[in-house]
């Protein structure tokens, strides 16, 4: 049987981040995934990173390509009651701002890095189970992308796998609470050929409902719009999802510029939390353990998080067998998820139509958009959060 001390199932931004920050500890890993290395480099996603983040990619050493074709955003602007209002993140954080770099790109840096090095990931697996969490040996079974069944025995089992995953399910139902919310809408979100609208992001509240004005590159931006969760992207025409776009950003001279749309996908819209994040041999980073609402784009930082403690964590564990951070890792992890879920939540909240909850909490919400805009505590709450704290 293949042997490795942190078997890592998932090629995500939490797996390939602990793999690459366990490589540098002189810790050996496997990483193992059941997409296509294709799929995992082009599945699109958020694409706002927290500075912490970026310091990570840099002490991993992939952090040239982002700082070379990344866009430094020293602000964003929120939209409501026909208005822009600027949060300067940079004048509000002392010096922080965000860096708008998709997440495919990430994954595609850490893929290459890691390939680069010689280092075992494999793509396309099948089958994939657990075993030996409770005590004895921990191992990892699983189908290679060649048919052939596969044991690895590994210390430690990192569930880097996502909501769907397996690894949160090994752990005995009784041994773990998981929370949940789900929203009542989701975002249709495009790519489209055009040129930027705006040199920053717009989180726009309208009586029609939430948008989000955000960019890619010069000449490819994404926006999204809410609607039902269940819409489905190929019922629209692009004439349609221009003017649900117009109606929704537009004013004051502003319009969204239009090109040709060439993807389109529906998010859904979630919060989720299981604890604990570790149970015996088996440890879960990432969305296995926690999701957030796609608002303020923190799920890729949140991953990163995790895989920042949980490295140093294990570090100490292979240094001299002291579990004594491994035992704080869940803790120590889920009071930032828990402060990211309110974040999120919290933006989720002030942003978005809710149908059905009356006159009343539509004005409420304009008074909590008045507070984050026209004070200044509440400017600096929401720069702060937005832009993150550090890791440790
Ligand atoms: C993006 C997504 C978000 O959820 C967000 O808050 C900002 C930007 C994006 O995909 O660019």
């Amino acid at each position: 049987m293949a042997r490795t001390q942190v078997g890592i199932v998932g090629a995500g931004p939490a797996g390939l981040l602990l793999a690459h920050l366990l490589h540098r500890r002189g810790i050996d890993t496997a990483v193992i995934d059941n997409r296509p290395r294709a799929v995992i480099e082009t599945i699109i996603r958020a694409g706002v990173l927290e500075q912490a983040t970026v310091d990570l990619m840099h002490e991993i050493g992939v952090g040239d390509r982002l700082v070379r074709e990344g866009a430094v955003h020293h602000g964003f602007v929120l939209r409501f009651a026909g208005a822009s209002h600027r949060i300067d993140l940079t004048a509000l954080t002392g010096g922080k701002y965000i860096t708008v770099y998709p997440q495919h790109e990430v994954l595609k840096d850490l893929i290459a890095a890691r390939l680069a090095a010689g280092l075992d990931v494999r793509f396309g697996v099948r089958n994939t189970s657990v075993h030996g969490l409770d005590g004895g040996r921990p191992s990892i079974r699983f189908t290679d992308a060649d048919g052939q069944a596969q044991a690895l025995e590994c210390d430690i089992v990192a569930g880097c796998d996502g909501f769907h995953g397996i690894c949160r399910e090994a752990i005995p139902a009784a041994a773990r609470t998981e929370y949940h919310r789900v929203y009542p809408f989701g975002w249709f979100g495009i790519l489209a050929e055009a040129p930027p609208s705006s040199d920053e992001l717009i989180y726009a509240r309208h009586a029609r409902g939430f948008a989000l004005v955000s960019t890619r590159s010069p000449t490819l931006q994404r926006m999204y719009f809410q609607c039902p969760p269940d819409e489905r992207p190929e019922a629209w025409s692009e004439a349609r999802i221009w003017d649900e776009l117009d109606a929704r950003t537009q004013g004051a001279g502003f319009r969204v510029k239009h090109g040709p749309i060439v993807q389109r996908n529906v998010v859904a819209m979630r919060s989720f939390v299981c604890e604990p994040m570790r149970h015996g041999r088996l440890v879960l980073a990432g969305d296995a353990a926690h999701v957030v609402p796609p608002t303020g784009a923190k799920g890729l930082n949140l991953a990163a998080a995790d895989a920042f403690v949980l490295a140093r964590a294990l570090a100490a564990y292979f240094a001299d067998g002291s579990e004594a951070l491994l035992d704080a890792y869940s803790a120590t992890a889920l009071r930032r998820v828990w402060r990211v879920q309110h974040f999120s939540w919290w933006m989720t909240s002030m942003l978005h139509r809710f149908d059905g909850t009356g006159a009343f909490d539509e004005r409420r919400q304009l008074a909590e958009l008045d507070l984050v805009t026209g004070t200044e505590p509440g400017r600096r709450l929401l720069a702060e959060t937005y832009v993150g704290q550090p890791f440790g």
